[in-house]
């Protein structure tokens, strides 16, 4: 049976000045599912995990998450239903530990961030998740690092940590593996993986390493000029020749500037 739709656009819209970055892009994403979008550079894709997670506000269109309308709340409404997104920039604290970045991300959801005074008790379940997904991506053994020390694919991996420490049920992934090494790529994607399928999670993935979109995606959507060009299994991305026209088109463009 097909998973239920966790997440759907309709008609969303974003412009900046007189140029549509996002144009009237309508789509459907289903729990559980590792949902890549891809597209060329400046096709909209950051722009439109900013307007899932509030980070920007839509000109038109809507966001219903879970059956609720989130088009218009801010980035901490949108976190408090379980969204959770990373950057395309790496985004952690360089001089505090791997460990205290964490437990900064599961502090930032906690009711009482504010409060001078917190109860011993609160902090010590901060701590004690801040550990659990320290294991859970890895990096248990320089947990205690700053986290300037780390190098770069650990850096991604904390900030996966990040990203997973408020436990989200949808994550927006914005090139995760952007900067890494290329032998480094299979085994973050791994843990995306295994924290998707084996923690029941939606995760949508921008990504431009089209092996990791292939290989580990259950859709694809297409992204070019703001507005969605198809849609599909990854077999049928690879076969879509508009696609391949976008792409190429791209890559002659690279080539020739
Ligand atoms: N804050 C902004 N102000 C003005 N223009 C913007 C802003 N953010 C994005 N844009 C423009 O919107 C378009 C889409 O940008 P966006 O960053 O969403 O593309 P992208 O698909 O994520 O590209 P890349 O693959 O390079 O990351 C680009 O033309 C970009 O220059
Ligand atoms: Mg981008």
């Amino acid at each position: 049976m097909a998973e239920p739709i966790i997440l759907e656009t309709h008609n969303l819209r974003r412009e900046f000045g007189a140029l549509v970055a996002v144009d009237g892009v309508s789509l459907q994403v289903r729990a559980r599912t590792l949902h890549s979008i891809i597209g060329p550079n400046g096709a909209g894709k950051t722009t439109f995990f900013n307007l899932l997670s509030g980070n920007l506000k839509p000109t038109g269109g809507r966001i219903v998450y879970k059956g609720q309308d989130i088009t218009r709340l801010p980035v901490h409404k949108t976190a408090h239903l379980g969204i959770g997104r990373s950057f395309q920039i790496t985004n952690i604290f360089p001089n505090l530990t791997v460990l205290e970045n964490i437990r900064l991300s599961c502090q930032a959801l906690g009711r009482d961030n504010f409060r001078f005074w917190k109860s011993h008790r609160r902090l010590q379940q901060y701590e004690e998740r801040a550990w659990t997904v320290v294991n859970q991506v890895g990096l248990a053994e320089q947990a205690l690092l700053p986290a300037r020390m780390l190098p770069h694919g650990a850096q991604r991996k904390l900030e996966l940590g990040m990203i997973l420490a408020p436990d989200p049920e949808l994550l927006l992934l914005d090139e995760p593996t952007a900067g890494m090494a290329s032998e480094q790529v299979p085994e973050l994607m791994a843990l995306i993986q295994t924290i998707q399928a084996g923690g029941q999670k939606t995760v949508m993935l921008v990504e431009h390493n089209m092996n990791v979109v292939m290989n580990y995606s259950g859709r694809i959507t297409v992204m070019h000029h703001g507005a969605v060009l198809a849609e599909g299994a990854p077999s049928e991305i690879a076969a879509n020749e508009m696609v391949q026209t976008a792409y190429l088109g791209e890559l002659y463009r690279n080539v020739i500037e």
